[in-house]
């Protein structure tokens, strides 16, 4: 079967959106739903609630029936009512739905999703149920029903984020608000009565704002089809997969969480390989790998040039890049001396190179730019700690500069407190990959590795 991206643009850009269960007590999820989205939402809002005749200063309406047209609505009451309010959705021809309700099959109430899935299927597309729904950085429709206070929402940026879990998705937001890394698009898909990962994997493969997908993933019905539409939208965009409930006991949990088959660890590791979907084996490495393939070029091959201005970080990076099985090149003759007119004599021109703790900019100015020029090298790791005093500001400008003119794959490493994390910052807006440890920088480049080789052996 197709994947089905008919009408998915409605959740993400509708004109308007009703909130069906806006309650009149601050706190509770409609009325927090209703009350992030009135601030926050470009369109119109509408709450829905027989009992209320304004919520929040806005006229409300009884049902969806009595709103003006609407092309999305939210649906938070209890379970039970869930079936009569999406008749109501389906007559009123609206295109998209978002059940935030639990309740059904995660509770072994199949018998109540199975109605929910009669009424709406082929008649408006539906996100949920027991799930959080939407956040679009852009247009901000925000069904997430956590308050801006508790959960930061993150800045516009490349990476889109499927999840199947509300929580782990909620949670990954709140900690990459805070980290900076920009999210085109997240979405909570719950227990996937219509819509599922494969849907939006493959809407998203079109979706401008998107440069790579992340994806948190229990189980997914149709794995034939999670490989072949995976493989399509790699060709195009990267996808990282961190798939949950591996072990005997996590298996188990996926069942009783969203109902879905979790299926054996091995099967999907090899789909993934086989479909070009980038494996994360833990929830860090799902977004580092995003995070990485949306900013950063794919590697031409294994040869990868370690740069620091710490040795022991520079060692630390050596042993995960054997771990990874790069090819730690050494520089040519020729370059070496051009290299050695650059920097001091003590400098130690290996892989990995260490410019030592006197480094400033221009030093590693003028080694990044020798080594993006030369073709032996595929890959830069580079490792900056931005605490000795002979680095100035001009650092950033400097990285920033060398990664944009030359588009040499490069992951950065810098490792520290408030000072690094603002730096850290200033890098990651201007689309440089930055990792706290030398460990996920290399890895990061990994992810690099892999797509170019991937893409090599399919286009
Ligand atoms: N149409 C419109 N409004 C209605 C209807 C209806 N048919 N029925 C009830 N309402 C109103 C109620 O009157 C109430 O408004 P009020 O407070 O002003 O009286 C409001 O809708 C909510 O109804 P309640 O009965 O108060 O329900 P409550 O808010 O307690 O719970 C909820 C509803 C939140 C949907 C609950 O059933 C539920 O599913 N909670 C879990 C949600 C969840 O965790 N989802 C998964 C997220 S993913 C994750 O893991 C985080």
């Amino acid at each position: 079967m197709k994947p089905n991206t008919k009408n998915l643009e409605y959740f993400f850009n509708p004109k308007s959106i009703a909130v069906v269960g806006a309650s009149r007590s601050e706190g509770k999820i409609g009325n927090t739903i209703f009350g992030v989205l009135v601030k926050n939402f470009r369109g119109k809002v509408y709450p829905v609630n027989p009992k209320a005749d304004r919520i929040l200063g806005r006229r409300c309406y009884p049902s969806v029936l009595d709103t003006p047209d609407v092309d999305l609505v939210v649906v938070a009451v209890p379970a039970v009512a869930v079936p009569k309010v999406m008749e109501e959705v389906v007559e009123k021809g609206t295109k998209a739905a978002v059940i935030i309700t639990s309740g059904f099959g995660e509770i072994g109430n199949h018998a109540l999703e199975e109605r929910v899935k009669r009424i709406i299927t082929g008649k408006v597309r539906v996100i949920g149920p027991n799930c959080l729904g939407v956040y679009d950085s852009s247009s901000k429709v925000d069904t997430m029903f956590l308050p801006e206070e508790r959960l930061k929402r993150p800045v516009e940026g490349p990476v889109a984020f499927i999840s199947q879990s509300g929580a782990f998705g909620s949670v990954m937001m709140d900690a990459i608000g805070e980290e900076g890394i920009g999210v085109s698009k997240f979405m909570s898909i719950g227990n996937k009565i219509d819509v599922d990962e494969i849907d939006l994997m493959k809407y998203l493969e079109e979706d401008e704002k998107t440069g790579s997908i992340a994806i948190y993933l229990e189980g997914t019905e149709d794995g034939k089809k999670l490989m072949k539409v995976g493989k399509e939208v790699s060709k195009k965009k990267p996808v990282v997969c961190l798939k949950a409930g591996k072990s005997k006991k996590g298996t188990e949990a996926v069942s009783s969480h969203t109902g879905s088959m979790a299926g054996s660890a091995r099967v999907y590791s090899a789909a993934f390989r086989q479909s070009g979907i980038i494996e994360a084996k833990t929830t860090e490495e799902l977004f580092d790998f995003a995070k990485a393939l949306a900013y950063q070029e794919p590697t031409g091959g294994r040869r990868i040039m370690i740069v620091t201005d710490g040795g022991g970080f520079g060692i630390v990076a050596t042993d995960q890049a054997e771990k990874e099985g790069f090819d730690l090149v050494e520089l040519d003759k020729k370059s070496k001396e051009i290299l050695r007119k650059c920097v001091p004599e003590y400098a130690i021109i290996k892989n990995p190179i260490d410019l030592t703790g006197d480094a400033d900019s221009e030093r590693y100015r003028k080694t990044l730019d020798l080594l993006c020029r030369n073709e032996r090298i595929d890959g830069i790791v580079c490792i900056v700690l931005l605490q000795i005093t002979t680095l100035g500001e001009d650092i950033v400008p400097i990285l920033v500069k060398i990664s944009r003119k030359y588009r040499k794959p490069m992951t950065f490493c810098a490792t520290g407190g408030k000072y690094t994390l603002e730096k850290t910052r200033e890098l990651e807006k201007e689309g440089l990959p930055v990792y706290p440890t030398p460990e996920r920088a290399v890895k990061a480049m990994s992810a690099l590795v892999k797509r170019g080789e991937w893409l090599r052996k399919v286009l």
